[in-house]
Order: structure tokens, then C-alpha cells, then sequence
């Protein structure tokens, strides 16, 4: 991973924190950084494209996501910079680093982005708690920000989610790893 911090850090670090951990903690959290901005565009992406029925409860529903996952960026960003690095925010930064395709869908069903939601979901929640995982040896700071994130983040898979389920609780798109191919099996579902 590549990014401007390697060139704009500070020279100072929370009291009890190596060098080796705290450069170790800023890798961990520029990932995330660029993992939960990366979900914030998406999700106006779909906040500004979904049509059909449904479209207001998804419309603002996806606000309410963004609102929270808004201050999630910004927790993450600043341990960065308590940690005496220099937080990447930029969309430049963001396409060299991360090694996920821009978001499958443009105008499209409630069922679709929903399907498709659901799989960036997937990802996000997958790489916080791997990123988690690894923090748990070096900062309890960061291991905590990362596990309050996680509650809010599951949550609002749910959210998702609970739109896609059948009344025995399987989800329509349950089969699919694909952005395309869940969107197509959800908004084929109710055809
Ligand atoms: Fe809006």
C-alpha cells in the first residue's frame, strides 16, 4: 500500500507506543481509512440511483447509513493522526490502494443495489474484523475503535439484509458473490 503519510508524518506518538506498532496501527487504520470511505461514496452512489418500489424507505435509510459511517471515517482518521501520522483521504490515495472494483451497479432496483449492498457490506465487515484481529496485540485504543464500529456495521447489513430475506430467512441473492450476479438474482426474485 502506497499513500502521502509515508512523507508527512510527525515526530511524536502516544506515550507507551513503539515506532513498529504505531506504523503497524497506521497501516491497519489507513486500510480501513480508504475501506469505509470508499463504502461512503457507494452509498450516496445507491442513495442517488435506486428507483422502483421502495424507493423512498431505501433512499433514506442509505442517508441514515452514511450519517454514521461519516463519523466512523473521521474516528479513524484522527487516531491516525493521534498516532502522529498524517490521515490519506483522498480519492487518489484510495484507487491506488485498494484492490476491490468500483461498485457494479447505476440506476437500478431497490432488490438490486440492496443485493449489491449487501456483498460491499460483506467486504467492509470482513476486512474490520481482520484489521480488528491484528490490532488486539498492539493498541487497545484502536482495537476499541474498530469493535464499536463493527456493532453499527452489522447492524446496518441487517438492515439490508432484512429487505432480502424470504419468511424462512434465506436471502434471495444468497448464492451470489458477484455485485451483478445478486443484483440479477434479487430483482429477478420478485418478477
Ligand atoms: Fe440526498
Amino acid at each position: 500500500m502506497s499513500d502521502q503519510s509515508d512523507q508527512m508524518e510527525s515526530h511524536f506518538r502516544p506515550a507507551g507506543l513503539t515506532e513498529k506498532d504505531a506504523e503497524d496501527l497506521r497501516k491497519l487504520l489507513q486500510d480501513r481509512l480508504y475501506g469505509l470511505l470508499d463504502l461512503t461514496l457507494v452509498i450516496k452512489h445507491a442513495h442517488w440511483n435506486v428507483v422502483g418500489v421502495g424507493f423512498i424507505a431505501v433512499h433514506e435509510m442509505l442517508d441514515e447509513h452514511l450519517i454514521a459511517i461519516r463519523k466512523m471515517v473521521d474516528e479513524v482518521a484522527e487516531r491516525i493522526a493521534t498516532l502522529g501520522f498524517v490521515p490519506n483521504g483522498l480519492a487518489g490515495g484510495l484507487v491506488e490502494a485498494r484492490d476491490w472494483d468500483d461498485y457494479a451497479l447505476g440506476r437500478a432496483s431497490v432488490d438490486a443495489h440492496l443485493a449489491a449492498l449487501n456483498l460491499v457490506y460483506t467486504g467492509v465487515i470482513d476486512d474490520h474484523r481482520k484489521a480488528l484481529s491484528k490490532a488486539e496485540s498492539l493498541d487497545p485504543v484502536t482495537t476499541d475503535l474498530f469493535t464499536q464500529h463493527l456493532g453499527p456495521l452489522e447492524l446496518y447489513q441487517w438492515f439490508v439484509r432484512a429487505h432480502l430475506a424470504n419468511v424462512d430467512g434465506v436471502l434471495v441473492s444468497a448464492d451470489e458473490e458477484i455485485e451483478e450476479s445478486a443484483a440479477a438474482a434479487a430483482a429477478s426474485s420478485r418478477s
